[in-house]
């Protein structure tokens, strides 16, 4: 933000209160962050208590730009190569700058940091209003379906939380993550930037973290973004009494509610829809949703990501 250029008053308010330590809510393109100042340990703890969050599970720096990125952490000339993503939906683990000056308990301690500068324009607006990196998950209670519209972080906290609306999300699940240490890749979660791209700028292989993963992401716990209806997947039509997510065609006997992640089968638009219409079907009421088969490739790997998480054990 230039200095010519005033602040709209939402963004210069929303910025005091980040800078008093205070934790807000900010549209990103992949899905709202719960945002406070990353250098605050009593601002990141009000992330971890709105949130309940279990505090071995490190949170995302959310940088303006490569300036602010390349004073938290060290980038290799890989780390570089992989920065043309930037501003986007791709997360790098890359190696704490001991001067970083960030709260430990926005890493838990892991010696890494998860590092990223969103698309979205406000997000970056904000982070430069506040002046400083902005530790942040997504802005839904720990376990639930992220959220991709303001409404859904106002009906996830209950108004706890001030909300800076940027309208509905483009992308609509979250940034891929990519550990990276030295030479080697190493892709922590399936997300909005598909595995195909990064393997294409970097030209050659990037595997999925095992379980036993030296590297894993702390926070991929088996059950997450749960609906409160029970999920049934690669369902090719519903059954009596179960609301329908639909992908492509839609089958005839479907009865009760009903969503279509994309009617021409287009996997970047139903990565948009995902979280917006588990939201909506699981507001109807509906004992269980079934889940049409999304292929696995592109944003196909995210989407089924996110759906076997959410129909997991609770
Ligand atoms: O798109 C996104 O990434 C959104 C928006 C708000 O930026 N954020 C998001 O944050 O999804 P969250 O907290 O829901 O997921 C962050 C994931 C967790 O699984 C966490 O364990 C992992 O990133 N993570 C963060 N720092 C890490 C680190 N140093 N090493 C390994 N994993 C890390
Ligand atoms: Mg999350």
């Amino acid at each position: 933000m230039s200095d010519t250029q005033p602040l709209s008053p939402d963004l210069a308010h929303f910025a005091a209160i980040l800078r008093n330590g205070g934790v807000v809510a900010f549209p990103t393109e992949t899905v709202y962050g719960l945002g406070a100042d990353a250098t605050n340990a009593d601002a990141v703890l009000g992330i971890y208590t709105t949130k309940g969050r279990p505090r071995f599970n490190p949170l995302i720096v959310h940088c303006a730009d490569l300036d602010m990125a390349e004073r938290i952490a060290e980038f290799s000339p890989l780390a570089h190569r992989l920065a043309r993503f930037w501003p986007g939906p791709l997360t790098m683990v890359l190696k704490l700058r001991p001067d970083a000056g960030i709260a430990d308990i926005v890493t838990a301690g892991l010696g890494t940091v998860g590092i990223r500068i969103p698309a979205h324009p406000l997000a970056r607006a904000l982070i430069e209003a506040a002046g400083v990196p902005l530790a942040a998950p997504s802005a839904n209670p720990s376990g639930r379906l992220s959220p991709t519209s303001a409404a859904q972080v106002v009906a996830g906290f209950g108004g706890r939380v001030p909300v800076l609306d940027g309208g509905p999300c483009s992308a609509g699940v979250e940034s891929t993550i990519i550990a990276i240490d030295g030479d080697a890749v190493v892709q922590l979660r399936a997300g909005a930037l598909g595995r195909e791209e990064i393997e294409s700028v970097l030209e050659r292989p990037v595997p999925r973290a095992s379980e036993d993963s030296p590297i894993a992401a702390p926070g991929m716990l088996a059950s997450h973004y749960a609906p409160n209806a029970a999920m049934r997947l690669n369902a090719a039509s519903p059954e009596p009494g179960e609301a329908y997510l639909a992908f492509g065609e839609e089958p005839e006997t479907a009865t009760g509610a009903l969503r279509n992640l994309s009617v021409s089968g287009d996997l970047r638009e139903a990565a948009r829809n995902l979280f917006a219409m588990l939201h909506a079907l699981d507001a109807t009421g509906a004992q269980r949703i079934a889940v049409a088969p999304i292929p696995e490739t592109g944003l196909g790997e995210a989407i089924n990501d996110r759906l076997r998480r959410a129909a997991a054990p609770r």
